[in-house]
Order: structure tokens, then sequence, then C-alpha cells
């Protein structure tokens, strides 16, 4: 007889005094190489209603002792297969209820609203696999660690909640029905990339697409294809194949009049350079061209933006010439009042309707890598972006394992979007404490990014300092080894009142281009009052303006990004009436309407548009 998986198993736990337990003898495989441009290829969305099971104390996955339970037993040894009248399942996925993927399950159901544990997610689903292809089952995010499983066997493991992982599935894959089971678990750790400690709502899941990706035996795996460093005239890439053949290559752009073959080594591995003039991208012609990369076996095409993105002094040069990044910082949440993780291009599309209408030519993808449709849709619309990993605040600097995780995220972020002409700027931290274990951590994590691409600036959200009573500067020790000085500041909000900004002074001993990476206030849609009183849209109007004035006399300034495009969630944000979970400092209220800031902001970027 089967009984369902019920509170009264969670309580009987309890009174063992079971809590608390740390998990043991963790086995599982980490993902794979990442396969990129994935939605080109031949594949199969799991997205939809999935059973889900809430454990809270994760006894399907280990016992009561804390060791992982490898064998029956266990939710993914069990599934669809507890039909054993001799033994006590206390699950059951077949009347379990259900959750949306992708979608965060805070926002799915009221009791997961705060809800920081597992949730097991299944999804039966028939597939006809061919022999000779290959199978990947593809995960575009899973907030925050996730543990994977298909056909009553775990496939692997995977930690950090926004960037894509894969696993190899062939032969385990099969004709008919099939079962995947993912264990998600969104608890903050002390030592996870984000720390514990973060401005943003947790949101936990299946956040983003999932697929059965099909391939070739030997298929092109990954690829990087751009300018070469500093030219106009030569195109410089290298791909990598995966599987057996090492069979030759042909590159193509046929607008260009570009058909290259080349040989890859034995490790599947070929560089290549070729002689072109493409037409240049960037934000009023935002050029794409189709490029194809062919085997015998394997055909993958992408569209690809050549430009250059490079510094010069204290000024920002897009394909050789001056820009303003006239930015916004932008949260990944869905628009007009849906709230949870935004994940498809319709929602992409309105935040970023909403920053091009501010006139904004640049976006700060905030604190995190955001989904790639938003990436592409940027690049489709002439919008750079400043794309980021979570090293957010008091890291655990010196944990080799949180220094690993945060390694990984930025070589996946670097690896989904090396091919992106937008992206220009890899940011390695956000508003971190200096100090000796904190910049070795991140000089490591810079080097890590020129190495991964020399081709884009990179760049870190540090924070202002005070060299006098009311001169700024940055004296932070990471300055010299990024490529814009970029820094968050409050002044009028967290630092003094509005007209503090009136009597600010700005010095840089550094010359690199200056970026105000954040700077804001908070306000109620529809709150108004006396321009000195906190939270009304004319406090935030008029410290906009006072910002603004602020600027047009700072030295160095090459782009600012406000925080933020739209008010957002965050626990942190308790004030009655006011906050609510939200943090107000959106240019735009979480209901979609704009506040009087935007239009301040619209004003100041359309003059500097003519400007520059
Ligand atoms: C910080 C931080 C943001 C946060 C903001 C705020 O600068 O980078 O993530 O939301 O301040 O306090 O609103």
């Amino acid at each position: 007889m089967k009984t369902k998986f019920t509170l009264f198993a969670f309580c009987a736990m309890l009174s063992a005094g079971v809590m608390s337990q740390t998990i043991k003898s963790v086995t599982e495989p980490l993902p794979g190489p990442q396969i990129i441009n994935v939605y080109a290829r031949n594949h199969t969305l799991l997205n939809g209603q999935w059973s889900m099971l809430i454990d809270q104390y994760d006894v399907g996955y280990m016992d009561y002792r804390g060791n992982v339970i490898n064998e029956r037993g266990s939710f993914f040894a069990d599934d669809g297969f507890s039909k054993h009248p001799d033994r006590l399942t206390e699950y059951d996925f077949d009347t379990a209820d259900r959750l949306e993927v992708p979608g965060d399950w805070n926002t799915q159901m009221p009791e997961l609203y705060y809800y920081e544990g597992s949730v097991w997610y299944r999804k039966l689903f028939p597939f006809n696999p061919q022999q000779d292809k290959r199978y990947f089952i593809y995960f575009a995010a899973a907030n925050y660690e996730a543990v994977a499983g298909l056909n009553g066997k775990k496939i692997g493991r995977h930690i950090g909640g926004y960037t894509p992982f894969n696993f190899e599935v062939t032969g385990g894959i099969k004709q008919g029905e099939n079962s995947v089971i993912v264990k998600v678990n969104n608890a903050r750790r002390p030592e996870g990339i984000p720390t514990n400690h973060c401005d943003w709502w947790n949101y936990g899941g299946l956040t983003r697409d999932v697929m059965i990706i099909e391939t070739p035996s030997t298929f092109i795996r990954d690829y990087k294809i751009q300018l070469a460093k500093g030219s106009y005239n030569q195109i410089a890439g290298w791909l990598q194949l995966d599987g057996p053949d090492k069979s030759p290559v042909t590159i193509s752009i046929p607008e260009l009049k570009i058909k290259q073959t080349v040989t890859p080594d034995a490790d599947g591995y070929a560089q290549f350079t070729v002689k072109a003039k493409p037409k240049l991208w960037d934000c009023d012609n935002p050029k794409l061209y189709n490029v194809i990369l062919a085997t015998d076996k394997d055909t993958i095409s992408d569209r690809i933006g050549f430009r250059q993105i490079e510094t010069d002094g204290s000024k920002i040069l897009l394909n050789g010439k001056n820009i303003f990044c006239r930015g916004v910082s932008i949260h990944e949440e869905k628009p007009y009042g849906m709230g949870g993780r935004a994940f498809s291009r319709e929602q992409d599309m309105v935040l970023l309707e909403w920053a091009k209408e501010m006139e904004c030519n640049f976006v700060r993808l905030a604190h995190y890598p955001h989904n790639e449709q938003m990436v592409r849709a940027a690049e489709e619309m002439g919008i750079l972006v400043w794309s980021e990993i979570p090293v957010y605040w008091t890291i655990h600097w010196t944990d080799p394992e949180t220094y690993a995780n945060a390694e990984q995220q930025l070589e996946d972020m670097i690896t989904r979007d090396k091919n992106r002409a937008n992206v220009v700027v890899w940011s390695v931290s956000n508003e971190t404490p200096r100090g000796a274990e904190r910049l070795s951590f991140l000089k490591k994590l810079i080097a890590k990014a020129r190495q991964l691409d020399d081709t884009r600036l990179v760049s870190s959200a540090m924070e202002k300092e005070y060299s006098g009573p009311s001169t700024v500067t940055i004296l932070d020790e990471l300055a010299e080894y990024v490529d814009l000085l970029s820094f968050n500041e409050y002044i009028g909000w967290y630092d003094g009142n509005s007209d503090k900004c009136d009597r600010m002074t700005w010095e840089f001993s550094v010359d690199k281009p200056v970026f105000i990476s954040e700077f804001g206030a908070g306000a109620v849609y529809g709150m108004h009052g006396d321009v000195s009183e906190r939270f009304t849209e004319e406090y935030m109007a008029d410290l906009y303006k006072r910002q603004i004035n602020m600027f047009e006399n700072m030295p160095q300034l090459a782009g600012t990004t406000p925080w933020v495009l739209k008010d957002f969630r965050s626990p942190r944000r308790q004030l009655h009436g006011i906050q609510g979970n939200y943090n107000r400092k959106g240019l735009i209220s979480d209901q979609g309407q704009k506040k009087q800031a935007f239009y301040i902001m619209q004003e100041w970027y359309s003059a500097l548009k003519s400007r520059y």
C-alpha cells in the first residue's frame, strides 16, 4: 500500500531529532562542457506543468543520519517504481501538485512565497531517440543548486542560480515514456555565490527553459567568432568539436562571401582568421550576419555582429567612436506586477522597450547573468550590455570552493554570450568590501575573464570614498586591474540629503572612463509631497536633477546606469505602506507606471544623445 508523502512524515522525522543534518558523501557528477547556441539546435522543450513535492528536510535525498541515499528510497530511484506493496513509500509524484516550468516557485504557490529549501520536480515525456544521435538535457538556469535524474538514475549536480548547464543522457533517454526528476534547493549559503545576504528576492526553482538537445555523434559544441582584437578587417575565431570525428569544419558568412574550411586538431579544436570588412554593429545599426559552421555531420548557424570596444584614457570607444553609455540597471523580474523571474523574450522585450523609451543605449543586467533571450533581444535592438556574476557584498574570500564557484559562473557566463556583439562589459563583483583576500580573489577572476575573452572590457561595481569633507574619489585597489572606474554612489539617499549632491567635487587618480554603476532614490509611484519628503516622487525627481547636475561637472564620466529600471522585490524592504517587500528605487513602478524621475533621465539622455 502506498502512502503519500505527508507532513506527518516530516513531524516524525522532526521528533527523531534529525533536524539540521548536513549532507555527507555527495558524489553526483558535474555537468559536461556547456553547449552554446542551443536554440538553434534540434531541441525538445520540456516546459509546462511538472509534478512537484516540497521537501524541506531533503528526506527524498538523504537518510535521517544525513547520508545521501544512492539507491532505492531516494526520490530519484523510486520515481514511478514505488509500486512495492512491501515497502513504505511516502511520496507520490502522480497525485502531487504541479508547478509551471520555466518559472520560480515563489510566485506560483502562496506557501512558497518565502520558501527556501528543496523542491522536487518531475516531468514524464515521450521520446524517440535515434541510433546515431547524442542527447543532452539542458537547463538554462536553476536557482540555486540542482540535482538531476533520468529514468530512475541520478545524472549530476549543478550549483549556481543564473547560468546554463547540461548533462549527456545518450543511452539513458529511451523510446517511449521517460521520467526526469530534479531536486532544486534555493537555500542561501554564506559560502555561496551570491552569499546569504543580498538585496533581491531569492526566487527558487527551474527558473528558465529545460530542454533535450539532439546532436550528431560529433558536433560543434562551442565557438567564438568576432573581429580580431583591434582590427576592422580581420575576423578571428576558434571552434571546438565534441565527439570522435575530427573532420574539417567550414565557416561561412554568405553576405561577406566568406567560406573557409579548417581542420581541427586531435582535441577537436581549430582556430582561424579570415580577411573581411563587415558592416559594423553599433547602437544605431545593430547589424547581424548569418554565420554557418558545418562539418559533414553537423551544421549550426548563428547571427553575429562585428564591432570593436575599447577605452582610450577616460573615453569608451565603440568602433573607434567616443560614446556615452546612457544606461539603466535592470533586475531580471517580470514587469506589470507579475513578480517572479523574467524568462521569456516577451517579458524581456517589455523591460528593454522601457529602457529604449528612456533613450538608453546600454543596460546593466544586475546582479547575475540574465537569460539568453534578454541578451539576444538587446543585441537586435542595438542596446549595449554589462553582464555580471553575483559576487555581491560579503563573499567568503578565502574559501577555495567559493572561488571555484565564482570562476565557474564567470566562465559559463562568458561561454554562453561571448559571440554577442552588444556585450561589452564583464563585471566580476558588486560593492564588495576592500581587503587583501577580496583583492586576491577578484584579481584572479579578472585574469580569468581576460584569459577567456580579451576583446571586452572588465569591470566591477566598486564603492566611492571621501578624500575630503565633500571631495569624493576611488581608493579601491581594484581600480588598477579593471578597465572602467565604475562605482555605486547614493549621495542624497543613503549618504545625506539631495542637496549634498550640489557640494561634491570628484577626483580620480586613474585615467580611465568613470562609470556610475548605481545611483538613485526610492519613491512610491503616485505618492506626492514636499520635495524634502523621502519616498515621494518629488524627492526622487529632485535628487535625479541634482545628481545630473553633479555628473555634468564630473571629470572622465563615460556612463551611468541608475538604480533601477523597475521596483523589484526584496525581503530587506519592509516599510509598511511604502515598500511592502519592494525596493522602490525603480524609475518605473512594479505595475509599469513611470515616475517623474523617469522623464528627467529621459530628457538628460536625449540631450546627451545629441552631444556624442
Ligand atoms: C546597492 C546594491 C543593490 C541594492 C541597492 C539599494 O548598491 O548594489 O543591489 O539594491 O544598493 O540599496 O537599493
